[in-house]
């Protein structure tokens, strides 16, 4: 007869369906001195058929005991752990079934890598250093603070509770319930939790600024490392107006009866759901009404709003499995936006949308190398790796198009009643398709069958199409795939979508839903037709020669929305990109009609010259190229002026900003000397600066400026305590093209002086700065063995190193990348999507190279 006891190793990472937690009591005691944990746990479990083992997640955790307690008897477990797969394996001598108790003693450390049961630092006023704890348990590390059924199905309740140093302040999920001090320990008991997901239980301890205030009987607080309070009013005030927002837009109250915000010194990510105990990196949360940019401003509400929004999507109701974890982040995404865009019209969130959320889904997926939306996966590490541009942006941008489909009142009655049908509990995307198409039932809307259509082709299919217009016959239109990395005559893999096709040919607007490989649009015209009218739809579109000679004018004579104009010149740019269009179509295309094109048309246009700054270095193309580039960025600035005008929308201050840094970059006389000058006399404390106008002219001076300068803003961000402030200087280090300053900066980001969390940030700068290119690949093979056991898998940090040459374009580099990371002793698992990512990446980039430019 076959062994019963099967070999865990055999049985994979999944848990058994048949073993369900109810209620987790969970005690942790803290310990500031030696920072490990002592824990124990009881279970309530219902146990839906006779077992004779209990297979429970647990990762670097020592479990010192385990029992089982079932119809009043205890049986002892004997434990086996199989860590490959981060689970333990609990034998019982005896059958069990129904209802039952499993208490288990363990304990763990508090590591500095990010995740689990964690430890930040940070220093005080007076210069001591202080340690906090917080956990960070998505997508799968509960299971490293504590043995746990640690998939999001397995909703449970929690009962808290910690015990800490006296002084100290705990929090979690649900207020405290109660407090009791004895002989120097403080044991703060939580209220039992909703029924929940481990991945979004909280646990946090440390010395705290707290501010607070109301909505209704909901509690909002906000919490950072002593001495920052006052930097959380703004995140504060934010987070209330999206609380409204939500509740009114889902028809559902917010589900706790509070939630925290609480800025952390150390942290792997920008911010974290953790239900009513939201979690963020200190740049995410903290800032200033008066002196932060409208760029961190906005990024903080953007994160704010993001984190709220899953505590309706993703809190409340959970994807079943990681697989829909798009139903997760690309609501996270898309509803921020929509609350932005609610409560802060002034900033027109409504557009950037495009040039954020859109864009990034459009460069993401145009890789070969891309994948689903929706899609299978079963490891840590493959969950870990969809935390992605497809999940967000993607995903994002798909939301967008079926609200545009199912039009904006039906698709909100559908998510209202989704939540409703779900909450304390799971779905998938089939949950949400039929919540949509009843909802379109409902209404009398004859979609509901083309809903699930629309959806499945969607979510499944790889990347996404390019409209390509008929030279002889104007009004007919193909679709296939687009990939960045091959010519169109290779890239079409017989996919196929579904689109709403709108057209506007300066006159009228009209649509056609397309399906099949080709649509012939009502137009008979010879005018200009622009497609994608109002840029809804995540397509490009490869328009004939002539049409998109009129189209041009069009922009030019601004008959053509300055966001239209953006899917124009974003066409354009891709085709050029992919070898498929040539670089002086696209270089005449913006001369000619684009020169004062508005929000968000000519802040693209400046991040592709900046991509051109870099790629054609070197070659006869580029002083062309900084011609018109120059030109370009001149006429903003020229328009704008350097000083803010009263009533300006904040999309012309970034714009500014983005225009400085063009010219900064592009060596530009008259902009570097009037920056350096503003630098200056900031710096000796004579005049304050517009925080808008900071990161281009620290940028500026950087690019421009040598060792000096660069000791100057090494010193000021050693000492600097605002967050913003802190990263903007660590940022701009990254920009000197001295080779000594560029040397200087590499030693500076493995130093002391910069926590584990920001150690990314000066090499990623480095990636895009054109002086920087070999030093940067020398430096990353020669520190790669140290780099690999500096980040931990859990940090997610090490395929950062790889994404960092994605900029580079020739065989020699394509082959030493293929080579280095190919290599054994250099893999490892995280890199692996990073690695063919990059590698496609450099094929593109020497595609469009070998297409365009003559090296010199
Ligand atoms: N759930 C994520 C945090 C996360 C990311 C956990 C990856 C585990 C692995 C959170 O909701 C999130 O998406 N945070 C974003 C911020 C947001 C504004 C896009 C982040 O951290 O970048
Ligand atoms: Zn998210």
């Amino acid at each position: 007869m076959k062994n019963q006891i099967k070999n865990p190793m055999q049985q994979g990472q999944r848990l058994d369906d048949w073993i369900i937690p109810i209620n987790y009591t969970l005690l942790f005691k803290t310990n500031f001195k030696s920072f490990r944990f002592e824990g124990n746990e009881d279970i309530t479990l219902h146990i839906a058929r006779p077992v004779k083992s209990i297979r429970i997640n647990s990762n670097k955790i020592k479990i010192k005991s385990a029992r089982v307690v079932s119809k009043g008897e205890t049986i002892n477990c004997r434990i086996k752990l199989d860590p490959k797969n981060k689970i333990a394996y609990l034998g019982l001598e005896k059958e069990i079934s129904g209802s039952a108790n499993l208490l288990i003693d363990f304990e763990g450390i508090n590591n500095d890598d990010m995740y689990g049961f964690y430890r930040s630092s940070y220093t005080t006023k007076s210069g001591k250093t202080e340690y906090m704890l917080a956990s960070q348990f998505e997508a799968a590390d509960a299971r490293a603070a504590f043995p746990c059924f640690d998939e999001p199905k397995f909703k449970a309740t929690f009962n808290v509770t910690i015990e800490i140093p006296k002084d100290f302040t705990a929090i979690s999920n649900m207020p405290v319930k109660s407090e009791r001090v004895s002989g120097g320990i403080k044991t703060v008991k939580f209220f039992t939790t909703p029924k929940m997901s481990t991945y979004l239980l909280f646990l946090g301890v440390g010395k705290f600024d707290k501010i607070s205030t109301n909505l209704g009987n909901l509690k909002i607080n906000a919490y950072s490392t002593r001495g920052k309070g006052n930097l959380c009013k703004m995140a504060l005030g934010y987070a209330k107006k999206f609380i409204e927002f939500y509740e009114g837009y889902f028809r559902i109250k917010y589900p706790l009866p509070k939630v925290d915000l609480i800025a952390i010194p150390d942290f792997a990510a920008g911010a974290m759901e953790n239900w009513g105990a939201i979690t963020f990196r200190e740049t995410a949360m903290l800032g200033d009404e008066k002196t932060s940019s409208i760029s961190s401003k906005e990024q903080i509400a953007e994160t704010v709003a993001h984190e709220l929004a899953h505590q309706w999507f993703g809190d409340l109701v959970t994807m079943e499995w990681w697989n829909d974890l798009w139903l997760n982040e690309s609501f996270a995404t898309f509803m921020s936006f929509k609350a932005m865009d609610a409560v802060f019209p002034e900033w027109q969130t409504d557009v950037q949308y495009f040039d954020e959320v859109i864009a990034t889904a459009f460069s993401a997926d145009a890789l070969v190398n891309t994948h689903p939306i929706s899609v299978d996966v079963s490891t840590p590490e493959e969950i870990n790796e969809i935390f992605d541009e497809i999940s967000y942006e993607k995903g994002g941008t798909f939301l967008h198009m079926l609200e545009d489909f199912a039009t904006p009142k039906i698709f909100r009655s559908g998510l209202h009643d989704y939540l409703k049908a779900h909450s304390y509990s799971n779905a998938t995307k089939y949950d949400l398709w039929n919540a949509i198409s009843a909802s379109a039932l409902k209404h009398h809307l004859k979609i509901d069958g083309k809903i699930r259509e629309f959806a499945n082709k969607w979510l499944e299919n790889y990347g996404y199409p390019i409209l390509i217009q008929d030279d002889s016959d104007p009004k007919k239109f193909s679709q296939q795939r687009f990939v960045i990395s091959k010519p169109l005559s290779s890239s079409d893999d017989g996919q196929l979508w579904l689109l709403e096709v709108k057209c506007y040919d300066l006159q009228k607007r009209f649509s056609k839903l397309m399906g099949k490989k080709v649509i012939s649009m009502p137009y008979a015209g010879s005018g200009a037709l622009k497609l994608n009218y109002g840029q809804d739809y995540l397509y490009r579109v490869k328009y004939s020669d002539s049409n998109l000679e009129k189209i041009g004018l069009a922009i030019k004579e601004g008959k053509l929305s300055a966001l239209d104009a953006w899917g124009v010149e974003g066409d354009l740019f891709s085709l050029v990109r992919s070898g498929n269009s040539n670089l002086n179509q696209y270089l005449r295309f913006i001369r000619d009609y684009c020169m004062n094109v508005g929000y968000p048309a000519n802040s693209s246009i400046l991040g592709h010259i900046d991509w051109l700054d870099f790629m054609l270095a070197g070659t006869k193309e580029y002083s062309g190229l900084r011609d018109i580039g120059s030109n370009f960025a001149m006429g903003i600035l020229k328009k704008l002026g350097w000083s803010k005008k009263p009533q300006e929308r904040s999309v012309e201050s970034m714009t500014r900003s983005h225009a400085i840094r063009v010219l900064g970059q592009f060596e530009d006389k008259e902009t570097v000397s009037k920056a350096r000058k503003m630098l200056d006399s900031y710096f000796s404390g004579k005049v304050k600066l517009d925080p808008d106008l900071k990161t281009p002219i620290y940028v500026t001076c950087a690019a421009n400026g040598d060792m000096k300068l660069l000791d100057k803003l090494l010193t000021r961000y050693k000492e600097e305590k605002i967050p913003e402030e802190k990263r903007r200087l660590l940022q701009t280090l990254g920009y000197f093209r001295g080779k000594k300053e560029i040397h200087r900066a590499l030693e500076v980001c493995m130093s002391k002086d910069v926590r584990l969390q920001d150690s990314f940030v000066i090499p990623a700068i480095l990636s895009s700065n054109p002086a920087a290119s070999s030093a940067l690949k020398k430096w990353t093979f020669e520190n790669w063995q140290k780099l690999k056991k500096k980040y931990d898998i859990g940090t997610h940090m090490l395929p950062r190193f790889v994404d960092n040459f994605s900029m580079l374009s020739n065989k020699e580099d394509y082959s030493e990348i293929k080579g280095f990371f190919g290599k054994k002793a250099n893999y490892r698992g995280d890199i692996k999507i990073s690695f063919a990512k990059t590698l496609e990446r450099i094929s593109a980039n020497k595609r469009f190279i070998d297409k365009n430019a003559i090296k010199k």
